[in-house]
């Protein structure tokens, strides 16, 4: 079976491919490489020893995304392209709702026009705002804080109407929770551009010397330690449970959270990956991060339920594995 994969060289993108075609699967990633690196292509086809194809388009380009529909058969579409950093989407609000937004439009349209009826797409955690944990699927959304939230709720209710109107179509739309770690061969993994926004990176970069200390953003909310506490998930559970998804569809747009369910304080982190790697991670305690939330976790039954499918890989693993990553890393990929 063919799956088109946009965003294939990225982070969670390319961690899926390998297990696509691990799994049997014949991968076609469609990728601009404005935020990832295009070895990273290569670095998928060494790990898996399997050939794929590749296609430089930006998925926002309707002529190009029908071409790669007309050139192959595809029997599916993985959508991961789209702009990602927070920060960045109240700078550029217009950039993210574009690319993310008509991104997914591009595709839908397409699967209309050329009969493809699995897809799945990259949602996000973020999408429930400050309701209360668990976040089960059912909750009603609360408003983001930011325009890249927001690009991720509208995309999710642009596929369920879709959907709704289209019953031949099987979309599963997945709400990640925070993904890290790396492949174990320590190939790929995250490279953020610049100073890491997301905690792990922070830290991978904190041990290596790279960065002197690490920011813990408040110590003051009601969490276990006051510090904020998040559902991290391994990437490669992450990728297992895109394949989950798309062997186990079935009409309509369902809503999935991928998650472990376990949520994990920032200090209770810092702790881990120092055990785990026994490097000590220096750090201060500074104020909130305007927009953060207390606590993020996943209700993840629904997930075990229906798609059979659950995180298998702990903290200790997420910890060792994305150093791993990181030591590999050569200096003059920063
Ligand atoms: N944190 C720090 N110091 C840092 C970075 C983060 O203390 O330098 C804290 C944050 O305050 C938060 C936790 O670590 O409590 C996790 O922060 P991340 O930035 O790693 O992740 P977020 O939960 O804020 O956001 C991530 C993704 C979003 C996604 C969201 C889904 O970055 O894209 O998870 O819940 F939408």
């Amino acid at each position: 079976m063919n799956i088109l994969v946009t965003g294939g060289a990225g982070y969670i993108g390319s961690h899926t491919c390998i297990a696509l075609l691990n799994a049997g699967y014949s991968v076609i990633i469609a990728d601009n490489f404005t935020n990832c690196n295009r070895e990273t292509v290569n670095k998928i086809v060494d790990i898996t020893k399997k050939k794929l194809h590749f296609h430089e388009v930006d998925v926002t380009n309707e002529r190009s995304i029908n071409e790669i529909f007309k050139r192959y058969k595809l029997d599916g579409v993985m959508h991961f392209a789209g702009h990602k950093a927070i920060g960045e989407s109240l700078e550029k609000p217009l950039n993210y709702y574009y690319n993310n937004v008509v991104s997914t439009l591009v595709l839908a349209k397409a699967c209309l026009k050329y009969n493809v009826n699995r897809f799945i797409f990259s949602s996000s955690a973020t999408v429930y705002g400050d309701n209360k944990t668990p976040f089960v699927e059912t909750m009603t959304l609360l408003p983001t804080t930011n325009p890249y939230g927001e690009t991720k709720a509208m995309s999710e209710r642009i596929l369920v109407d879709i959907a709704n109107a289209n019953p031949q179509l099987q979309i599963s739309i997945l709400r990640y929770f925070n993904p890290v770690g790396a492949h174990e061969s320590g190939l790929i993994g995250e490279t953020p551009n610049g100073i890491p926004n997301n905690l792990m990176p922070y830290v991978t970069q904190v041990a290596k010397g790279k960065l002197k200390r690490l920011k813990v953003f408040g110590n003051d909310y009601a969490t276990v330690d006051g510090t904020g506490v998040r559902d991290y998930i391994h990437v490669l559970d992450l990728a297992d449970g895109h394949v989950a998804a798309f062997q186990n569809t079935s009409s309509g747009a369902r809503i999935f959270n991928l998650g472990t369910g376990k949520g994990t304080s920032v200090l209770e982190l810092i702790n881990a990956f120092e055990k785990a790697n026994g490097i000590k991670i220096p750090y201060e305690i500074t104020n909130r991060r305007s927009g953060d939330i207390a606590s993020c976790y996943a209700d993840v039954s629904k997930a075990k339920r229906e798609l059979d499918w659950e995180a298998k890989r702990d903290i200790v693993s997420m910890c060792k594995d994305s150093w791993r990553f990181e030591q590999n890393l050569k200096e003059n990929t920063f």
